[in-house]
């Protein structure tokens, strides 16, 4: 019996099958669900999502374009969801973006309005925006989780305006977690440590952020993404009916250490 038997979701953003929101369908449709995907609107991405989804054993999967940036985009994406799910259980936002020239070690000072406009808007006002397209279609409840870092509550050298981004992520998911609860929608998100992933790579710092996990984390080493995707069937089912408005890590551990 899957945990997820009979749910059906929406999942945003694959990018290939190295992305957590790869990892995180792949294990919801092993725990049951039937999955609906979204992706970027740009040259060869959606062939390339196509294939990472074939892997997964999804042969002719719903695949529709999605740009957080354009609320057109993100309506006609919803209406396209209705029209072929009617109702909805959860919707996975697992996508983020900031200038990379901005998350270079020493660079955060000189984030241009722009940069930091842009980083909030794709990566946090985002998921405002797609919560109020799914609520609708969750007329029995709902879940919906978030991807987050802890570099929202800690100064990571490199991770600069994607923290800022972050931490408005995080608490924007409160703030709809307390807003949709009496709809019975649930909010909450998940705090991964780093993931050798497209957007990951963007980073700079990031070798220094795997092996300081490796050094410092309780488990003494990094995490899969398909661990993330395990802890999001949790906060996806209803064995987590209870929870909402959280920040779940999934990071080896490495918050609760000092030093
Ligand atoms: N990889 C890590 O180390 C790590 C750690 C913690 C949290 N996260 C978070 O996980 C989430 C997924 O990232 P990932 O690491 O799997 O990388 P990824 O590159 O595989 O995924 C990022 C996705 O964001 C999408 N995206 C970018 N701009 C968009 C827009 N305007 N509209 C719609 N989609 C857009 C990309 O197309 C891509 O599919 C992000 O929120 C990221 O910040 C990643």
């Amino acid at each position: 019996m899957g945990l997820l038997d009979g749910k059906k979701g929406l999942v945003l953003n694959i990018a290939n099958d190295r992305s957590i929101a790869w990892a995180i369908a792949d294990n919801c449709l092993k725990h049951g669900a039937t999955c609906g995907y979204g992706f970027l609107p740009m040259e060869k991405m959606e062939r390339r999502v196509r294939k990472s989804l074939e892997e997964m054993g999804q042969t002719d999967p719903w695949v529709q374009p999605c740009d957080v940036g354009s609320d057109e985009s993100i309506a006609a994406f919803f209406q396209a969801a209705k029209e072929k799910y009617g109702t909805i259980d959860f919707l996975v936002h697992s996508l983020a973006f900031a200038n990379k020239d901005y998350l270079a070690i020493g660079k955060f000072l000189s984030t241009p309005r722009d940069v930091f406009k842009q980083a909030c808007d794709i990566s946090a006002y985002s998921l405002i925006a797609l919560a109020r397209g799914a609520a609708p279609l969750m007329p029995n409840g709902g879940s919906i989780i978030a991807m987050t870092y802890l570099g929202s509550e800690k100064a990571v050298p490199g991770y600069n305006v994607m923290g800022v981004a972050k931490a408005a992520l995080e608490s924007t998911s409160r703030y709809l977690a307390l807003e949709l609860g009496e709809k019975k929608i649930r909010v909450n998100t998940i705090s991964a440590g780093p993931v050798r992933t497209l957007s990951a790579m963007a980073v700079g710092g990031i070798d220094e952020m795997f092996a300081h996990t490796e050094r410092k984390a309780p488990l003494k080493r990094n995490i899969e993404a398909d661990e993330v995707g395990k802890t999001a069937v949790y906060l996806l089912s209803d064995l987590s009916s209870g929870v909402t408005g959280e920040n779940l890590y999934v990071d080896s551990g490495f918050n609760i250490v000092g030093l």
